[in-house]
């Protein structure tokens, strides 16, 4: 059975993309399928910790939701990305978003069809043959996040320790439970070192009455590889990719 895994947060910079890459480097190196689709196309990105620039981008999700191409032709294997660690049958796909300006300017002025980026989820994992897709979503509450919420067998909604973080998580919280998503868990990241892990998953978790999957502390590594890297491949054995693999195990139970 495959499975849809959207990663949200209610505001931007929480660790989406790197926590989405991570992830689903993960899950490739252990042998499965797996997409990643970047539908940020307002300020897409996860492509950069995969090291595709631009040019490497034949088609985009852009052009398959402008019915320039099959959503099939904008997936580009990032395999080799993952280095020698990846077992028997695993494969990463990676479904970016367009850098040009120009067709960011696009979609903010004319939006596009929602139903065809469903469509397209779908004949991603189908045709793809796809165990995992993952959905790095934009921050926020708007139709496309709605849809990916919906369609998702699991979601995973990042926050920062921050007031403004707890309060519009709420909010995507209590979206997600109207949706009726199968699993939902939360992830704490960029905690200060100075924080107790246990008493922030403690508190959080009474506070939305939702499962705290991972507390993940802030981090120089993280941000010293500045999202040029995958963080699980150059830290193999750092606390957070510890806790990103307890993550993965826990979206794919
Ligand atoms: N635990 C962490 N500690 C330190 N920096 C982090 C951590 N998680 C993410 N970051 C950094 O935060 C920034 C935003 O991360 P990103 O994954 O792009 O977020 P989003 O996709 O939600 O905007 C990046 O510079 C990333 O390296
Ligand atoms: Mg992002």
């Amino acid at each position: 059975m495959s499975k849809i895994i959207s990663v949200h947060s209610f505001r931007g910079g929480t660790g989406k993309s790197n926590t989405t890459a991570n992830l689903a480097a993960i899950f490739a190196a252990e042998g499965k399928r797996v997409g990643v689709i970047d539908t940020d196309i307002q300020s897409p990105g996860i492509h950069v910790l995969f090291g595709m620039e631009e040019d490497d981008m034949k088609f985009s999700l852009n052009d398959y939701l402008w019915g320039k191409c099959e959503v099939k032709q904008t997936a580009h294997d990032v395999t080799e990305k993952l280095g020698p660690g990846v077992a028997k049958g695993g494969q990463l796909f990676l479904i970016p978003s367009s850098m040009k300006p120009g067709e960011i300017a696009r979609v903010l002025r004319e939006g596009y069809d929602v139903g065809l980026l469903n469509d397209g989820f779908h004949a991603l994992v189908e045709e793809l043959k796809l165990d995992v897709l993952m959905i790095d979503t934009h921050p926020g509450l708007n139709e496309e996040t709605l849809l990916s919420i919906a369609i998702s067998d699991a979601l995973t909604i990042i926050m920062r320790p921050d007031s403004q973080d707890y309060q519009g998580t709420g909010v995507t919280v209590e979206v997600a439970r109207e949706l009726d998503v199968p699993r939902m868990v939360l992830v704490v990241n960029k905690v200060p070192g100075v924080f107790n892990a246990n008493e922030v998953k403690e508190r959080v978790e009474k506070t939305y009455n939702c499962e705290v999957a991972a507390v993940l502390l802030h981090s120089d590594e993280m941000m010293t590889l500045a999202s040029a890297g995958i963080f699980v491949l150059k830290y193999p054995d750092h606390a957070i990719t510890k806790s990103y693999k307890a993550l993965a195990k826990r979206l794919m139970e």
